[in-house]
């Protein structure tokens, strides 16, 4: 039987530098996204996913993540003392959320070796990676429906994005062959190759690997070979390509809207629609969005 996933792993040791100068003192992952700071949506993610278990991985300057999912007993006092039932629920819903582990990386040595610091948390089973500058607005959890597909072939799968041409050199990207899958074409996709920030006339296809995973274990031997890059980085793509020459990896075109929020372009157009979008907000907000002269 395919073991399932349980287990989700938090990169959040970057230095987000596309953001500055709101990042020098502060988690990128804490920016909010109208009043949740971004880590919570795939924090939540994996919860609606079914996975059990939280493992951020830190750095310095992180603490308000640790903070953030803490209980916060003086402002839980506070709350309480001044009657405000619906708030004090709100803030201690995130504390009860699910467990949490952190282990901390030194150094911002690329993604690769942030995820290899989660190897003795993680153990020898498959897990998840969620990289949470990128916000996914769906019906089905992105990381459920790439579960769905770990659950059924048993190998690592990446969640797939086609991009233009013009901004595929930000991007992993794979040289792949579809597959039929479940009835259905044109979503899975058997990865032959992947390279990591093509220029546009040498990517090997339109498809970008976007910031979710489900990886088996094996992963973690990959990375450990992988020689380090520029500036002493590892790079995740390059564990996955060498992971490649003993197993399959599948990449699965997920349903649903992703937001780069870790860009400044990115995050102002997820905090226009997930505005929109609120029950609370959506409605004054359009009204105010109308009255603007574009
Ligand atoms: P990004 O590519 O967004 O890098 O990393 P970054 O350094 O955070 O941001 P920019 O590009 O300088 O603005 C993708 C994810 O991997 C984590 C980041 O925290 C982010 O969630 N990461 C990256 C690490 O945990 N450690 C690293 O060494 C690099």
């Amino acid at each position: 039987m395919i073991p399932k996933a349980r287990k989700a792993v938090f990169p959040a040791a970057g230095l987000g530098t596309r953001f500055l100068p709101a990042t020098k003192a502060q988690p990128k992952e804490m920016l909010p996204l109208v009043d949740k700071p971004l880590i919570q949506y795939g924090v939540e993610e994996a919860i609606h996913s079914g996975l059990q278990d939280i493992i951020i991985v830190t750095g310095r300057g992180k603490s308000a993540i640790e903070d953030h999912f803490d209980v916060s007993f003086e402002l839980e006092h506070l709350l309480e003392t001044r009657g405000k039932k619906d708030l004090l629920a709100l803030v201690r819903g995130i504390s009860d959320m699910i467990d949490i582990s952190y282990v901390r990386q030194k150094e911002a040595l690329g993604l690769g070796h942030a995820v290899l610091r989660a190897k003795e948390l993680v153990g020898k089973e498959p897990f998840c990676v969620v990289l949470s500058d990128d916000v996914i607005d769906a019906e089905i959890p992105c990381l459920r429906q790439l579960q769905d597909v770990y659950e059924f072939y048993g190998a690592s799968v990446v969640a797939l994005m086609e991009v233009p041409k013009e901004s595929i050199s930000a991007y992993g990207v794979v040289d792949a062959e579809p597959v039929d899958h479940m009835g259905q074409s044109g979503r899975l996709f058997r990865i032959r190759n992947m390279v990591e920030k093509p220029k546009a006339e040498d990517a090997p296809s339109n498809l970008a690997i976007i910031g979710r995973y489900v990886l088996t274990p094996e992963i973690f031997t990959s990375i450990e070979a992988v020689e380090p890059g520029r500036g002493g980085e590892i790079q995740l793509t390059d564990g996955l390509k060498h992971l490649l020459r003993s197993r399959p990896v599948y990449g699965y075109k997920f349903e649903g809207k992703r937001y780069d929020a870790g860009d400044k372009l990115g995050f102002l157009q997820a905090t226009v629609e997930f505005a929109l979008k609120r029950y609370d907000l959506g409605g004054p907000f359009r009204q105010y969005l109308k009255s603007l002269p574009l």
